[in-house]
């Protein structure tokens, strides 16, 4: 019997196929803010946070952080203004499915904002929409005119007694914009250097004030969590492990996307669950003509590889973390047999150092050095203790910085030089391969208990 796909589920996709999909008449017709006007008009604020919280809905930015929980920390008695900052930088590698969101369904972007808006009583809405992104842009700033005059944005909405603004603010094209005190410094017009944290934005985030941070498809759950409630939400997916009190499960749906050496890279929808084999075989096509899948990044760049024995994981938070790697943005990067991972690994180091906003020694310095080793594998000149300087360096710059970013460095090169060693070796010194040699002969006597 033939072996059945994973569905597709159309919720945040369900209107990419529609005739102007980004209008709002066509939005509206599938129902665009009526969602909104239910939680204005039959839901206290702290009902639309509790119903979040029991959907467990996890931030699609990377980091899986439960979104009613963030939204419960901004405080309500406070003297500011509130900010949300929307985080449509989508600048991580290989990933491209908020742009998705954003050109076909403004409206359901826009509605989740909104949301969320009313839930945590802020009244100006920032979209931070990376400046590579000009057809995002222009569909937004669409949705934010045509919501104004529909009388959806602004002052006392529908007569709720709610007011709330929403503007776009364009990114220069700086990957470290997307990470969240970045973007809140870029915002304010500074250089988009990361802040020590705490505080935590939703304290003291966007000019001082209270802001909450959320990705692009993180919020455009919204409306459908408070059309059939946190508890549907919650049966999507994987739920939660018993034997782990702290696991929130992967519920809902996700855009999952593929890229590189694939035969038909895309994004596709489904609930948390499916295996990235099923996903890059039975939808993606699987690898080129004569060619076989080597590695693969589960989630951007910034997760650890895997390899081609290892994709029979289901692509969600802790499964992924269980076998050594990560979901990050759930936007695969797929190489082949034909991709050389030294020089693979030079590539991926240079981008991080080329985006290294500078602030802490280990991330600025780290990973120029790293691109250098590399550089000298690619030269055929590596050496086994360039191996362990990486090594040493690995542990010197995770957990050091300021920010991720430097961490998302190391983790697909560890895992890089760890899983694909024999690539390393082929490419040192002949004395170097030599002694490679017998150091692994060495070993095998240790190991079968031959002195
Ligand atoms: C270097 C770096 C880049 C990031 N880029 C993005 C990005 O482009 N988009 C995004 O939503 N989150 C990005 N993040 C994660 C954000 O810091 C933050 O966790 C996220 O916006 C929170 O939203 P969520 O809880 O809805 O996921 C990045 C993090 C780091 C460390
Ligand atoms: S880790 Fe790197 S990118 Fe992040 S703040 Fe430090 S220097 Fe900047």
């Amino acid at each position: 019997m033939a072996k059945k796909r994973y569905p597709e589920t159309k919720i945040l996709s369900k209107n990419f196929d529609k005739e102007n999909s980004w209008t709002f008449d066509v939005a509206r017709e599938n129902g665009a803010y009526t969602m909104f006007e239910k939680a204005l008009k039959e839901m206290t604020p702290d009902q639309v946070i509790e119903e979040v919280k029991t959907s467990r809905l996890r931030g699609r930015g990377g980091a899986g952080f439960p979104t009613g929980v963030k939204w419960s920390f901004v405080p309500k008695d406070v003297d500011k203004p509130k900010y949300l900052a929307l985080n449509a930088d989508e600048s991580e590698p290989g990933t491209f499915k908020d742009r998705w969101l954003m050109e076909l369904d403004p409206h359901m972007v826009l509605e989740g904002c909104l949301i969320c808006a009313y839930a945590t009583g802020l009244s100006t809405i920032y979209i931070y929409v990376r400046g590579e992104y000009p057809l995002s842009q222009e569909r937004l700033w669409g949705a934010i005119r045509e919501a104004e005059e529909k009388g959806f944005l602004g002052e006392n909405i529908q007569g709720s007694g709610f007011s709330c603004n929403a503007y776009v603010h364009t990114g220069a094209g700086a990957y470290i914009c997307g990470e969240e005190t970045g973007l809140l410094e870029s915002l304010e017009g500074k250089r988009g250097h990361p802040r020590i944290k705490p505080p935590f934005p939703a304290v003291e985030g966007a000019f001082g004030c209270p802001t909450v941070i959320n990705n692009v498809e993180t919020l455009a759950h919204v409306p459908w969590i408070i059309e059939h409630g946190g508890e549907a939400f919650a049966k999507q997916g994987i739920a939660p492990d018993p034997d782990n009190p702290r696991s929130n499960g992967s519920t809902g749906t996700k855009l999952f996307g593929v890229s590189g050496d694939i035969k038909t890279p895309g994004c596709w929808e489904f609930e948390f669950g499916i295996t990235v084999k099923e996903l890059l075989y039975d939808y993606a096509g699987g690898p080129l003509d004569g060619r076989e899948i080597k590695a693969v990044i589960p989630g951007g760049l910034s997760m650890p590889v895997l390899t081609a024995d290892e994709l029979d994981v289901p692509m969600g938070f802790d499964d992924l973390v269980k076998v050594g790697s990560g979901l990050g943005t759930a936007c695969a990067i797929v190489m082949d047999d034909t991709c050389c991972m030294v020089e693979a690994s030079e590539n991926i180091a240079h981008f991080f150092a080329d985006e290294s906003c500078g602030q802490c020694t280990p991330c600025r310095e780290g990973c120029h050095w790293m691109e250098k080793i590399f550089k000298k594998f690619n030269a055929n000149q590596g050496t086994r203790s360039d191996l362990d300087l990486l090594e040493g360096l690995f542990v010197n710059i995770e957990g050091r910085t300021i920010c991720a970013l430097a961490d998302a460095a190391v983790w697909p090169l560890r895992s890089i030089i760890r899983k694909f060693r024999h690539e390393f070796v082929a490419k040192m010194t002949p004395e170097e391969q030599a002694a490679e040699k017998e150091a692994q002969a060495e070993k095998a006597r240790e190991t079968a208990g031959v002195s």
